[in-house]
């Protein structure tokens, strides 16, 4: 692990939660999400001190924000709470920062946002549906049926990297590529507590920049020529505002790598988050094969039970007040989704994972406010496909062995989920 994260200084085992005194209590801790103790510790900050502030972890100080209100109060208000210059919890070296609108305030964020929503439109989506099915058909159908193997290999991780591919129009035997970029950029210890080489880090950068600068010139040829496709390289150069991003290299790499890293881990860790709950709550299985059309409400409980990155953090742009506690203008600001989507003055029995909540769209997985996830209606449509074409094939997938999660402050995810298939 890089030397400049150093989470075992006061405490080399994860303690127990409730062991901590209150001001130590350190949510920084990427041990947390990896170990079934987040639950524990997020729920003592709900309940004893929902805006909490921690003096000194290995991403300096910052606040908490724990309950589902507080969040909402935050990501809502971006005159109050800056998303510049990153929203993860890390701070970068200010000649390392990508231009990326996900970490802009308006007004640049929104013209930004504006010149690459097209690539999500309804119109669009509709494009892609067929091609994504085929993609997750072809998957299903070549996995073993008479062994174990690893969900998160096989399929979250495959089926992410084929429909990230897809979505780029680049040569499917290039989609490894795509995956390892994007977890080089979220596995930077310095940021996130991930586990990666700085140096690492900064190549697997740079040899993005350089794939992504090709594919660009090519398209631009082939869209010369008369062939257009609605890959989103194509819907970058067909914009007005977009079509001379490689021009702007920092928001050029930036934006391609926020559409990258945005749609990997985050629907990656879905995937394999909806084996894991069906199989932890049985019953909802049970009512799944049932009754197939409860897929797209199920898809929305998976996120929000998955909540997939943990939290996003701001920077407050002056003295604000928020449950009794006055944070300070420059103060750091982290909103832990993670610990909203379990609170229980929001959410009746959040630690049930129910596939026909109702209301199960109004969950914070998503954010809420400018920063809204922009991917949210393609995530969704992405998992919705899947299941419909589990449903098609498997009676259960049926989990087998222990699961091992990544480690990280930010992405809440897994790296192995042993599996075996019983077919139909
Ligand atoms: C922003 C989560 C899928 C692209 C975000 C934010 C979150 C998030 C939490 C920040 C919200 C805020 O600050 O208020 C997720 C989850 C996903 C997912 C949980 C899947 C389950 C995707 C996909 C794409 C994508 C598939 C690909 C197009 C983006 C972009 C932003 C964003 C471009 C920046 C939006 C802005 O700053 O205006 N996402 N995301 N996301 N996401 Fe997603």
């Amino acid at each position: 692990m890089n030397a400049q994260f150093k989470p075992s200084s006061v405490y080399p085992v994860l303690p127990n939660p409730n062991d901590v005194a209150l001001h130590e209590i350190d949510v920084s801790d990427p041990r947390l999400l990896a170990s079934g103790e987040w639950e524990t510790y997020f729920k003592r900050l709900r309940d004893e001190d929902p805006v909490h502030y921690i003096e000194d972890s290995p991403f300096g100080p910052f606040w908490s924000v724990t309950r589902f209100e507080d969040i909402l109060f935050v990501d809502r208000n971006h005159q109050l709470f800056s998303s510049e210059p990153v929203i993860v919890i890390g701070d970068r070296p200010e000649d390392m920062l990508l231009d990326m609108f996900i970490a802009m305030d308006p007004p640049k964020h929104d013209k930004q946002r504006q010149a690459v929503q097209g690539v999500v439109a309804p119109a669009n989506l509709a494009q892609l549906e067929g091609l994504i099915r085929s993609r997750v058909e072809d998957i299903l159908d070549n996995l073993p049926t008479d062994k174990e193997f690893n969900w998160v290999e096989e399929v979250s991780i495959e089926l992410t990297a084929r429909m990230l591919a897809t979505l780029f129009g680049m040569p499917q035997e290039d989609r490894h590529k795509l995956i390892y970029w994007s977890d080089m950029a979220t596995a930077d210890p310095a940021l996130t507590g991930g586990e990666a080489d700085r140096d690492e880090v900064l190549q697997a950068m740079h040899e993005c920049a350089t794939y992504f600068s090709q594919l660009w010139l090519q398209r631009k040829e082939e869209i010369k020529a008369g062939n257009k496709s609605y890959d989103l390289i194509s819907l970058l150069l067909s914009n007005d505002d977009t079509r001379d991003l490689i021009d702007r290299p920092m928001e050029f790499l930036g934006n391609l790598l926020l559409l990258i890293v945005g749609g990997n881990d985050t629907t990656r860790n879905s995937i394999t988050g909806g084996i894991k709950f069906l199989n932890e709550f049985p019953k909802e299985y049970e009512k799944l094969r049932a009754d197939h059309s409860l897929i797209p409400n199920m898809v929305s409980e998976i996120i929000r039970f998955q909540t997939p990155l943990a939290h996003m953090r701001r920077l407050a742009t002056q003295d604000v007040e928020l449950a009794g506690k006055t944070i300070k203008k420059g103060d750091k600001v982290v909103m832990w989704y993670v610990s909203g989507n379990r609170d229980e003055r929001a959410i009746d029995t959040p630690d049930q994972f129910t596939i026909d909540r109702p209301n199960a769209r109004h969950h914070l997985s998503f954010g809420f406010g400018v920063h809204r996830c922009m991917g949210n209606r393609l995530a969704e449509m992405q998992l919705r496909i899947l299941w419909e074409e589990i449903l098609q094939r498997f009676e259960t997938i049926e989990v087998v062995g222990e699961t091992e999660h990544v480690l990280s402050n930010f992405v809440k995810g897994y790296t192995k989920l042993p599996v075996q298939l019983h077919k139909k």
